[in-house]
């Protein structure tokens, strides 16, 4: 056993501080924008969480949180029996959805994987599926032209190594064999893939991951490909879970969410997202130049839950008639102040997408850009403006929401707008005089 594994890291490597991650090799920083560009342009994708899990229906960690012995847990890898291509029906909501990527578990927490390893009799072709799951997924997501991305945990509570790995150096050695070997099987046979999504490093750090190592071997294998941050390297990309939160210093940033409050499929959480939610957090997203990655847990059999199919459906509509709402705006929005809408810019426009409707007449709060001409989204009617420093007032609109969902007013201004929100104070004297 030893001394705790970070310990001896330390003394056997005291230049380099544990917590302290390098940068990616210089090559890898060097190909970024390029590499990224896709995936920007995406804006929007689909988190699949599936696994054995998925057959138990009780949230992905069921394992964990019920404390469920290895041995008894492995028993639901014979029972599980997805029918076939099931990842079509994913592929092609995720089309109908407005998404460009979709991102698979392969193997979550649970440690079961749903790709063929030769390192492993515990994996879909090898248990009751007989086939191997990642292949399909890949199949069934290039056949809609959505880019296929891979989720790995490297956090494992099948392996023998997964916990002890943290305090005893023999089993380290063998376990993080076990992880890149798998990370290699993954993006050796299945052609080329859009993203690496790694998850939960726990037990070990960067340093016991080997990462730098890691990443070097990824993108020897895959040289265009992109990665998160959570082997302990800062990848390409930051991940904020169930909240969305704008990286600063141009770093990319992707918020990955549930639908529900579960990743994996659970049979009685119906605390749903409305399609409204959902576009209204995409465009959260898009105004400060992040990504939003929404998940979908399938059941055991792959089949989708009702209230996901209808949500994503009715979230896509919008969002693939307000294409270049979603792909194509400038970060860098100055006007925020609104109980009703979110904004979001391109050049000298602003997009306001008002969530709830505020009828014929939309007034701004200090906005001292001058204001060329506003029309709703999608119309060439021109609307009425009326301006001071203090209010743009906006008339003529219709009573009622045009778009049940979200209604977006356009405003074309002189420059970028800007929003006064410093003299709150001063603005409320005035108001008052
Ligand atoms: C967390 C959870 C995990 C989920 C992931 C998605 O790390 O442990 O269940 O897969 O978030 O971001």
């Amino acid at each position: 056993m030893g001394a705790p594994l970070a310990a001896r890291y330390a003394a056997a490597q005291p230049v380099v501080k544990l917590n302290d991650p390098p940068p990616l090799d210089s090559k890898q920083e060097a190909t970024r924008d390029k590499r990224m560009k896709w995936w920007h342009d995406a804006r929007f994708g689909m988190f699949i969480h599936w696994g054995l899990y998925s057959v138990i229906g009780r949230h992905e960690w069921v394992m964990e949180r019920e404390a469920i012995p290895v041995r008894e847990y492995e028993l639901i890898a014979r029972q599980f029996k997805p029918k076939p291509n099931a990842a079509r029906e994913w592929a092609k909501l995720a089309k109908a959805a407005g998404q460009k990527y979709m991102v698979m578990t392969t193997k979550h927490h649970e440690g079961f994987c749903l790709f063929d390893s030769k390192l492993t009799n515990y994996c879909a072709p090898k248990q009751g599926p007989g086939r191997d799951l990642v292949a399909e997924f890949v199949e069934a997501a290039r056949a809609e032209g959505i880019t296929p991305g891979f989720y790995y945990s490297l956090m494992d509570w099948h392996h023998p190594d997964g916990a002890r790995c943290a305090t005893d150096e023999a089993a380290r050695r063998r376990f993080v064999d076990y992880i890149h070997g798998q990370i290699r099987e993954l993006l050796t046979n299945y052609g080329k893939i859009g993203v690496l999504w790694y998850d939960v490093n726990w037990p070990l750090n960067w340093h016991g991951w080997e990462s730098v190592k890691m990443n070097q071997m990824v993108f020897d294998l895959q040289p265009d490909i992109i990665v998160n941050d959570r082997n302990g390297l800062r990848g390409d990309f930051s991940t904020p879970e169930q909240r969305i939160v704008a990286e600063t210093g141009g770093r990319a940033w992707e918020s990955c969410m549930t639908l529900n409050d579960s990743w994996g499929y659970h049979a009685n959480d119906d605390n749903w997202k409305s399609p409204k939610t959902v576009v209204r957090n995409l465009l959260t997203c898009a105004k400060d130049g992040g990504n939003y990655l929404l998940n979908i847990g399938p059941r055991g059999d792959g089949s989708i839950p009702e209230p996901t199919i209808d949500c994503l459906r009715a979230a896509g509509r919008w969002v693939n008639s307000h294409g270049p709402l979603v792909h194509d705006t400038d970060p860098g929005v100055k006007v925020t102040r609104s109980q009703f809408a979110q904004f979001t810019r391109k050049g000298n426009t602003l997009f306001v997408h008002s969530y709830y409707w505020p009828g014929s007449v939309l007034n701004l709060a200090g906005i001292p850009t001058k204001a060329l001409s506003a029309k709703l989204y999608g119309s060439n009617v021109q609307l009425k403006i009326q301006q001071t420093d203090l209010q743009l007032k906006i008339t003529g609109l219709p009573e009622k929401a045009p778009d049940p969902l979200i209604s977006t007013v356009a405003i074309e201004f002189e420059a970028p707008p800007t929003q006064d929100t410093d003299n709150v104070r001063k603005t409320r004297e005035r108001l008052s005089a």
